[in-house]
């Protein structure tokens, strides 16, 4: 069943290219428009949506913070990122021009489920992203987009976050589309954008993998770890602690970069490892030289620096002690990348200390109770 690899999370990580590539297979016309036939909300009513609700758990609300930066951008109406568990609790103001998506790999975890359906009470349209034909949380929304990164058995979740990000961007690309607040040309250029991502992805896992093995022999007996990002480096600095804690156990915290200075730099000791998503220094200049000076930072107090570049930024080389390289991409696309270079540090760390990666201590793949 694992077809070569010990472990499925192994072999899911190296399912990452295809999990992308699967998840955008049949969703454009010939002329690059997105067609989502299978969703059956009408289009006046994506028409008509001023604000969209994420709600999911663990990595399927990292997939969720990331999409927001990619659809407020892109739609131009706010997106709230909520933890399922948190949602109905508060009393969110919800109308039927709110769109909830839901997004989870399972399709049966109790605390999104329950947050879709109060969000249905309330009148608002829900649409599920899910990994699981005919699971409950598609079964009772309004439409549903379904991830193709086929069946994921290791808990700790990775090919499935991926497909969520796609399938995430393709909702923004098309409510774009409807909404016309993308140009057709727009919509085609990130479409054959996202394209190129499934080569961008095995790219990584056969340049990188070796760097991330010697970094992980390196770092094994770290007793914790700390991961920053900015923009959506930020989600994708959560999810990379997110594995690190779920399957090496290693005590972990993912942060906005520009927390640093509020407090997380107080943790920063010798030879503290410190992971940092560097975004790239084309277009962006702001956020890579802040982002840099947070290395800097972080190295004057002793840390050991990974950092998650793109190939050839000299800051990176210069300042960081190791640099997972990522291709050159649009800064909306990177996590897609950025993250997978991440799940090999996770398992490379738990393989080194002996742990079982394909089942944790204390997890279930899927959590059916509140
Ligand atoms: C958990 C799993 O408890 O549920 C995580 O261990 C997962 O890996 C989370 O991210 C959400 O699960 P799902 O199936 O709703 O995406």
């Amino acid at each position: 069943e694992k077809g070569g690899w010990d472990s499925f999370m192994d072999k899911e990580i190296h399912e990452d290219p295809a999990a992308v590539r699967n998840t955008l297979l049949g969703r454009f016309s010939a002329q690059g428009d997105i067609v989502l036939d299978e969703v059956r909300i009408e289009p006046e009513v994506f028409r008509a949506v001023d604000k969209i609700i994420v709600v999911a758990c663990g990595t399927a609300s990292y997939a969720g913070m990331v999409a927001k930066y990619a659809i407020e951008h892109w739609v131009r109406i706010p997106v709230e990122v909520e933890l399922a568990h948190e949602f109905r609790y508060r009393d969110p103001i919800l109308t039927p021009r709110t769109l909830v998506v839901a997004i989870s790999q399972s399709g049966e975890t109790m605390d999104t489920l329950m947050a879709l359906r109060h969000a249905r009470e309330q009148g608002s349209h829900v649409l599920a992203i899910c990994n699981t034909q005919g699971s409950s949380i598609p079964r009772e929304s309004d439409a549903v987009l379904y991830t193709h990164a086929g069946p994921e058995v290791a808990v700790a979740s990775t090919k499935a976050f991926v497909s969520q990000i796609v399938a995430a961007y393709l909702l923004g690309l098309y409510l774009a589309q409807v909404k016309s607040t993308l140009y057709a040309d727009e919509i085609h250029e990130v479409v054959e954008q996202l394209k190129a991502m499934p080569d961008k992805i095995q790219w990584v896992l056969d340049n990188v993998s070796s760097t991330v093995e010697a970094a992980a022999k390196r770092l094994v007996n770290s007793r914790s770890f700390l991961f920053l990002g900015r923009h959506v480096g930020y989600p994708v600095a959560m999810e990379g602690a997110l594995k690190l804690k779920e399957v090496a156990y290693t005590f972990t915290e993912g942060f906005a970069a520009g927390e640093l200075k509020h407090g997380p730099i107080a943790l920063v000791e010798e030879g503290e490892p410190v992971v940092v998503i560097v975004p790239s220094a084309r277009g962006r200049d702001v956020l890579h030289n802040k982002v840099v000076s947070g290395i800097e930072e972080v190295k004057a107090r002793g840390a050991f620096t990974v950092a998650v570049a793109e190939e050839g930024d000299p800051d990176a080389e210069r300042y960081a002690d190791v640099v997972f390289w990522r291709p050159q991409c649009p800064t909306l696309l990177s996590p897609l990348v950025d993250v997978v270079s991440l799940q090999l540090l996770a398992l490379d760390m738990a393989r080194l200390k002996g742990y079982d990666v394909d089942k944790p201590r204390n997890l279930a793949k899927s959590v059916t109770v509140e």
